[in-house]
């Protein structure tokens, strides 16, 4: 059967049932497990491996004390703060690392009580959630494109692309060389070199690379890795060199909020123009429509 033949058979059921009991159908079909060996493809299960060989490699918080800056920032944060690397962990590795006592997602108030408050989790990569929501819903077909990923880290975003898109290039741009290295051997290992290509460099001296991408990704890049004022130049930079009418910028979070408390010279309304997501397309279980609703997409005009 194919999708529309299938779509008429779902509708044809959802009519057939009794009007007392379709509540308690579509509810379950929001809810239940069920659909999941449906869903799990081939490419999760690919994504989920390279994510077991990263974990492997790095330390439980999978930060790198080459990343004194970011390190700083995460202490300086007014709520107790982790990181959790969302590719790295997903919520039922979580719970099982809180069980063996080698996470934790409260900390102590009163020190020696069980007077406990959630910490604050923050992730320095997408999770396979963002990642698919990003390629198979928010980004049309990039048969051809060239996308760029504006500090690739672990390399999510460019593993995700060379999956589920058809994009011809995917390059990453990292400025920490232990994650230019982690990289590498991901892509060796899985041969993706065909299509993925990691630059060890400062995003703002690839001038070159920007004006020529059709779409760059940019999830929280320089937040927590600059100062205040290198963010300003490297927002600028960006802004002065992706200018191809019609490539997309995917930022988390939304422009405004990236550079509202910067000074830059950057006037949104002449360089975007904002593509609205719709964040309920995605229906698979286990959603976080909050992380969803960070990710914003935009059209250079
Ligand atoms: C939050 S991580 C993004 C991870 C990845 N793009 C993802 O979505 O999974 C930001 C990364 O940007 C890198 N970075 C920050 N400023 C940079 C710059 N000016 N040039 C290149 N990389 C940079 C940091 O080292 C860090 O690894």
């Amino acid at each position: 059967m194919d999708f529309v033949g299938a779509r008429s058979a779902v509708l044809a059921v959802l009519r057939g049932v009794s009007a007392g009991d379709r509540s308690r159908l579509l509810h379950w079909m929001r809810t239940t497990n069920d659909f999941d060996e449906f869903m799990l493809s081939n490419n999760d299960v690919v994504l989920r491996s390279i994510a077991e060989d990263l974990r492997n490699c790095l330390p439980i918080e999978a930060m790198l004390n080459s990343e004194h800056l970011a390190i700083k920032k995460i202490l300086d944060q007014r709520e107790p703060t982790v990181h959790v690397d969302a590719f790295l962990y997903d919520d039922d590795i979580i719970d099982s690392l809180c069980e063996k006592g080698k996470m934790s997602r409260n900390y102590c108030v009163v020190c020696g009580s069980h007077k406990t408050a959630p910490l604050e989790f923050i992730s320095h990569s997408f999770s396979l959630m963002e990642l698919k929501f990003l390629y198979q819903y928010a980004l049309p077909d990039l048969t051809g494109k060239i996308l760029v990923d504006v500090g690739s880290r672990l390399g999510a975003v460019l593993f995700g692309g060379y999956l589920y898109s058809s994009a011809s290039q995917l390059y990453g741009v990292e400025m920490n060389s232990d994650f230019c290295q982690l990289q590498e051997m991901i892509i060796t290992k899985y041969q993706f070199t065909d299509r993925v290509k990691v630059l060890h460099s400062d995003i703002c001296t690839q001038a070159s690379l920007l004006q020529n991408a059709d779409v760059v990704v940019m999830n929280n890049v320089f937040e927590y890795f600059l100062d205040r004022l290198e963010q300003a130049r490297a927002w600028e930079f960006i802004s002065h060199n992706m200018r191809k009418k019609g490539s997309l910028l995917v930022t988390v979070p939304s422009l405004e909020e990236s550079i509202s408390n910067l000074q830059t010279d950057i006037l949104l309304s002449q360089w975007v123009e904002e593509m609205k997501l719709d964040y309920d397309v995605y229906m698979e279980k286990d959603i976080d429509r909050e992380a969803l609703e960070q990710i914003h997409l935009y059209k250079i005009i």
